[in-house]
């Protein structure tokens, strides 16, 4: 596996791999990669495709107060990972490299903006649109692949790459969880063992909220009922918000009269964590 920092010799190692005619993915993340990323590679890999891992902590992606400084770095070890899932390339480039002196565009979606996190994260979809942006510039891959953990994340993308008709392709991946259902995150790492034994309260909230599915077609307010009762007040746990949209536009639902993405955001402590589902009147959780 080729490690890549300069982003002009990325766009020409990633232009010598896609003239071997295979089909060239890319796989952007912040790295303290996990077995949620490596599942990403997995299906990047997938037909034979070529593969580079991005591995960039973006500042512009993070508000003041947030946990850019302290947020987990180890490339090293992220190197070693990928090298045994069989990637091809690592770009881990600088902020100078991505983002040069006099760099001056910013992309924003305002209406994907102002929903589920985009109220507590105050432009942070805004940077992710951006720095994806000009990473897809740099690779120009064919597709590149996007974890459903981050839903509004995959929303905005998909969002951006049809508007602004970059031609790459969108994969998404399922969410892969513990053993005990907490979606792996790099921010898992920063729970004390009180918050992580308690953080599995998340899923069952989101299953208990797939079940009210099953039977039906429930309002937004009885989803976040279901979910509320497995968190319970005033404990480890807080609720920041549980609500019901649209899985493509992003626009709140009323009731789950067709396919609707329950997603959630929790505090533990000063840690966020998040996690969704699609869900299916009478059906239950699906993946779309
Ligand atoms: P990061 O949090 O490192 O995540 C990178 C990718 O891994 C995202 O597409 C995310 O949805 C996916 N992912 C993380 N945990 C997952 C899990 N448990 N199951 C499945 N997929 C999972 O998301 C970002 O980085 C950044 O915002 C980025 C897109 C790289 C832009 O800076």
């Amino acid at each position: 596996m080729k490690i890549v920092k300069n982003p002009e010799e990325m766009t020409r190692v990633a232009s010598d791999l896609r003239a071997g005619g295979c089909g060239l993915a890319l796989v952007p993340t912040m790295g303290a990669l996990h077995q949620g990323h490596l599942s990403l590679v997995g299906l990047a890999l997938e037909g034979g495709r070529r593969t580079v891992v991005s591995v960039f902590v973006n500042p512009t992606q993070f508000g003041p107060g947030e946990d850019f400084a302290r947020y987990p770095r180890d490339l090293e070890k992220d190197a070693a990972l990928l090298e045994k899932e069989g990637a091809d390339v690592l770009f881990a480039p600088d902020a100078q490299g991505i983002y040069p002196e006099g760099f001056s565009t910013r992309i924003s979606l305002p209406s994907f903006e102002n929903v589920l996190c985009g109220p507590f994260r105050p432009g942070h979809f805004g940077g992710v649109a951006t720095v994806c942006c000009v990473l897809f510039g740099i690779v120009r891959p064919d597709v590149a692949v996007f974890g459903r953990k981050d839903a509004q994340q995959l929303a905005v993308i998909r969002r951006m790459v049809a508007d602004l008709r970059l031609g790459i392709g969108i994969v998404a991946a399922p969410i892969v969880r513990e053993p005990d259902g907490l979606a792996m995150s790099s921010r898992n790492a920063y729970l004390t063992p009180d918050q992580r034994k308690e953080a599995p309260a998340i899923f069952r909230g989101i299953s208990a909220a797939a079940a009210l599915a099953r039977l039906g077609a429930p309002s937004a307010v009885e989803l976040r009922a279901a979910f509320e009762d497995e968190i319970g007040p005033g404990g480890i746990l807080s609720i920041q918000y549980a609500d019901l949209v649209d899985p493509s536009t992003m626009v709140p639902m009323d009731r789950l009269d067709r396919d609707g993405l329950f997603a959630v955001a929790v505090h533990a402590g000063k840690t966020r964590l998040i996690d969704n589902a699609v869900l299916r009147p009478g059906v239950g959780a699906v993946e779309v």
